[in-house]
């Protein structure tokens, strides 16, 4: 359907949990997160239930985040679940890369279409660090399991931090060479624990293209710029919230772990789900949509939201 703006809506991302074996020190405090009581978090029943009112409205197209999706448990199930909704076009998920090595067969048969890795550096001391508890090596081994059961078009999204990984573009963009992989540097959004951070950390994607004029441009999808190194297989996506509101071009609504509707990442706005069913849950979805602010004001000031990346998905 369409909100107010006149945009369409037809992408959902859902948060299955709040937790994460990791720590990134962009997204997360080190203590990591308090654990919310087993019954504030949906339930893998509530979330089809959620999922199909949702498709009932026009999503043709879900995206699993957390969090670490792969930690919640049942998240198999789901995905079949999910994958049986006649009028769903895509299922894809969004995973720090960790536990591929054992989820990625699995996960391709229970129906999931897509995968996004974040991958922040290809140097396994800055992964260490970054992650505060990642290890380099599983996620290369995660990418070429996934490879293996059969996802295409993998997607690795890299958060550009001013001083911290920008000298490793170059590195990145090589990597489109050899691989149809697509390579997407995403700003750094000031929210949660950087909100704070220097403003050296917060590099305009367009860097990319300044420092690699030989990226030739070739069109968008969806909210990313897309361009191709000569002769490449694989492209590169620049994400750039900050630099370049893409917020017309926006066509998602998000569901915390806890029920909670966000029509917008950086809105404070939340409508509670939980305990609708029906037409109930049909129409509060609507009102949310309806309710879609026309832009964030992130380059004014730090996101709206009290809450943590870990809380909404990205
Ligand atoms: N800015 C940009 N991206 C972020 N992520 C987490 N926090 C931020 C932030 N402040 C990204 C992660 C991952 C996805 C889940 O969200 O790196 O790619
Ligand atoms: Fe976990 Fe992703 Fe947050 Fe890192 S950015 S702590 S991998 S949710």
């Amino acid at each position: 359907m369409r909100d107010n703006c006149g945009r369409t809506i037809d992408y959902l991302r859902l948060s299955v949990t709040d937790l994460c074996n990791y720590r990134c020190r962009y997204c997360m405090p080190e203590s990591g997160v308090c654990k919310c009581a087993h019954e504030e978090i949906l339930s893998m029943e509530e979330y089809v239930e959620i999922a199909r009112a949702a498709v009932g409205l026009g999503i043709r197209k879900i995206r699993l985040t957390g969090g670490e999706p792969l930690v919640r448990r049942g998240l198999l199930e789901l995905c079949r679940q999910l994958r049986a909704i006649p009028e769903l076009k895509e299922l894809c998920l969004t995973t720090n890369g960790s536990l591929l090595p054992q989820m990625a067969k699995p996960l391709r048969e229970a129906g999931v279409d897509r995968l996004n890795i974040s991958l922040d550096t290809l140097w396994p001391e800055r992964f260490a660090y970054i992650t505060r508890l990642g290890k380099l090596s599983d996620v290369w081994t995660g990418i070429e399991v996934a490879e293996a059961a059969g996802f295409r078009n993998l997607k690795l999204d890299t958060v550009l931090i001013g001083g911290f990984n920008d000298d490793e573009i170059g590195d990145f963009l090589n990597l489109t060479i050899e691989h149809p992989w697509e390579v997407r540097f995403i700003e750094l959004m000031p929210m949660g624990p950087c909100a704070g951070w220097e403003k050296g950390c917060f590099l305009s994607a367009d860097e990319v293209v300044n420092r690699y004029p030989a990226l030739q441009r070739i069109d968008n999808c969806g909210v990313a710029s897309r361009y191709r190194l000569p002769g490449a297989r694989g492209t590169v996506g620049l994400i750039s919230p900050l630099s370049h509101t893409f917020c017309g071009d926006c066509r998602r609504i998000r569901v915390t772990s806890d029920g909670r509707l966000k029509s917008c990442l950086h809105s404070a706005a939340e409508i509670p789900l939980r305990g609708l069913h029906g037409a109930a849950l049909e129409e509060a979805i609507r009102q949310g949509i309806l309710q879609k602010p026309l832009r964030h004001h992130l380059a004014e000031h730090p996101s709206d939201t009290p809450r943590n990346m870990n809380q909404i998905g990205g």
